[in-house]
């Protein structure tokens, strides 16, 4: 289903994946001290997978370091593995590793995925029920977060919202744990499409030539059905950060 968007996509192409990552870290600066100076708290949702990495980095190094609000920031995950957090494949580990352990963001603040947890239904319901909590609002209101942070699986996937999942037909659960047969972690956690379509920024990053048929094939095709074209916040801005390999099928100019 298209959901109608406020705003039309913003396509943002870096020339190369460093540069990504700095406009990608200097993005979430901007994005955190308006939400701070409007809400007096900005809350972010992680993504995982490798691309985020250096931009995680990036925003974790001076200056950059000293510019993010990070007392009044609050950080989530947009989807885990079911692992728990010292594993190699865990995106809070990545996440921690690249920028959490090194910047002075209130341990209250962070809220990791527990995806080692026995039963994964609990897991994802326990989020959920933390979403509620820290983000407050009316029962069954979904959180809007101020920016939810997405990469690009070359099949489309985003999050672990894959292609044919049950979880894409979600239209009230927050957090759903799906099974990703492919997936090198089969389960997975993940935030569905009624919390990322509420989100205020909705933010991709893609770099690399292997993503750029999938890139074209969500940003080219006003009809996709892959996942990450699902991604449509209906009262939010919804940016594409590339880098000049990801995105050279697209007809746009570099713009970074
Ligand atoms: C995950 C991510 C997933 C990722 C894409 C792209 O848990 O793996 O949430 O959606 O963003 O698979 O991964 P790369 O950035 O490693 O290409």
């Amino acid at each position: 289903m298209i959901v109608d968007m406020q705003f039309p996509p913003e396509i943002i192409v870096a020339d190369d994946s460093a540069k990504l990552a700095e406009t990608a870290a200097r993005a979430i600066i901007d994005a955190a001290l308006e939400a701070v100076k409007a809400r007096g708290r900005f809350t972010i949702s992680l993504a995982g997978g490798s691309t985020p990495r250096a931009t995680y980095e990036r925003l974790a190094q001076s200056p950059l370091r000293e510019q993010m609000p990070w007392a009044h920031t609050w950080i989530f995950f947009g989807d885990e593995r079911g692992v728990g957090p010292e594993h190699p494949e865990s995106n809070f580990r990545m996440a921690n590793a690249a920028l959490i352990s090194k910047v002075p963001v209130p341990a209250t603040q962070v809220f990791r995925i527990r995806g080692e947890e026995g039963d994964p239904e609990a897991a994802a319901t326990n989020y959920a029920r933390t979403l509620s909590e820290v983000f407050g609002g009316r029962r069954g209101e979904l959180p809007r977060f101020d920016l939810i942070l997405l990469g690009l699986g070359v099949d489309g996937h985003t999050a672990s919202l894959f292609p044919g999942s049950p979880a894409l037909k979600e239209v009230f659960r927050p957090v759903a744990a799906v099974h990703a047969s492919a997936a090198a972690v089969p389960q997975r956690f993940t935030l569905t499409f009624p919390v990322i379509n509420a989100a205020a920024i909705v933010m991709f990053l893609a770099a690399g030539a292997e993503k750029a048929k999938v890139v074209k094939a969500v940003l080219g095709e006003p009809t996709s059905a892959l996942p990450a074209a699902m991604a449509r916040p209906r009262e939010g801005r919804l940016v594409w950060l590339l880098d000049r390999d990801a995105a050279s099928l697209l007809n746009v100019a570099k713009s970074r």
